[in-house]
């Protein structure tokens, strides 16, 4: 089971050297070290020679490090791929994805260079198209996750932004849909008023429920709020361990049924139980 946590994704831009520093002590999961539109189109190529020089000589531990280029269909998206090759990156996070030809062509690039024969490809979501087109995208070559793009998607959409996201329901699910069936990693849109902690807790936990596996955060105060909500609260933890007694107890009795707290435990409960001690264990061994 991969327990590789993605509960906070940061973004940064390219171009920030102050907040470049900052990262290799903040308590994100992830990084995505942006070069598209979190950055000035006259900072473009300073942004990119910044960033494939921190990422080299700066060391984010075990944080993933995604690299957001612009789309390859723009003047600056070969060249960021050019120059940030030489830091061996992780994963290259690609803007605007509509279709998996566009994932291919990627792949292809990547394909051609030694530095990024181990580079993992993550796709945004954030347009009609891409949405649907989810399936295929997420089983393209390298495929590794999606990050939904909400502010690009409302635009597209024409939709309002209301607290319940209901206008954006379909467009956040199909992605999820498409991401748990090709087993990669799906991250959450961002919450655009960065010091409103209370609407960004209850987005967050919209986001769980749903199924995503962490949010993208803009503002390092958003950190903790994330790294909470998609943790496993300690009632879930003891209720997982509560059902794997009580199903242990059952099938030693020959029983294929628990029951626990007036509610049925079957072997199916019992992976998602699994996944959640599995999940908290590694998460308390980060923060060690
Ligand atoms: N990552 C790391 N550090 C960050 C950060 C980020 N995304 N955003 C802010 N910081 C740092 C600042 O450098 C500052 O550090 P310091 O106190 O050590 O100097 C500290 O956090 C406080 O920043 P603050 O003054 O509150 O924010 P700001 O007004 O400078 O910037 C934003 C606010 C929203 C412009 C900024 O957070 C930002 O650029 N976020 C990312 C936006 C982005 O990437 N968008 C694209 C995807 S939607
Ligand atoms: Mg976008």
């Amino acid at each position: 089971m991969d327990t590789r946590p993605f509960r906070s994704v940061l973004y940064i831009p390219g171009a920030k050297e102050r907040a470049l520093e900052k990262a290799t002590t903040l308590a994100a999961d992830a990084i995505i070290f942006d070069l598209e539109d979190a950055v000035a189109i006259d900072e473009k190529a300073r942004a990119r020679e910044l960033l494939a020089q921190t990422l080299q000589s700066h060391d984010y531990g075990t944080r993933a490090k995604l690299v957001r280029i612009n789309a390859l269909s723009t003047e600056w998206g070969a060249s960021d791929l050019d120059v940030i090759a030489d830091a061996r990156p992780e994963a290259i996070l690609l803007p605007k994805v509509d279709n998996a030809e566009q994932i291919e062509a990627l792949a292809r690039l990547l394909d051609a260079r030694a530095e990024t024969s181990e580079t993992r490809i993550w796709a945004m979501m954030e347009s009609p198209q891409g949405v649907l087109n989810a399936a295929d995208i997420a089983r393209a070559p390298r495929m590794a996750g999606f990050i939904m793009g909400t502010n690009d998607l409302a635009k597209d959409m024409g939709c309002r932004f209301r607290p319940d996201r209901l206008p954006l329901m379909l467009s956040l699910q199909m992605p999820l849909i498409a991401a748990k069936a090709a087993g990669i990693v799906i991250v959450d849109g961002v919450y655009n008023a960065f010091r409103d902690e209370a609407g960004l807790r209850a987005e967050c936990q919209q986001g769980r429920d749903m199924g995503f596996d962490g949010k993208t955060l803009i503002h390092p105060l958003q950190l903790p709020i994330a790294n909470e909500v998609f943790s496993p609260t300690e009632e879930e933890i003891t209720l997982a361990r509560r059902q794997i007694e009580a199903f242990d107890a059952a099938t030693s009795r020959g029983e294929g049924v628990a029951v626990v707290d007036g509610s049925i435990v079957e072997n199916l409960h019992i992976v998602t139980a699994k996944q959640i001690l599995a999940k908290a264990q590694a998460f308390a061994e980060l923060t060690e």
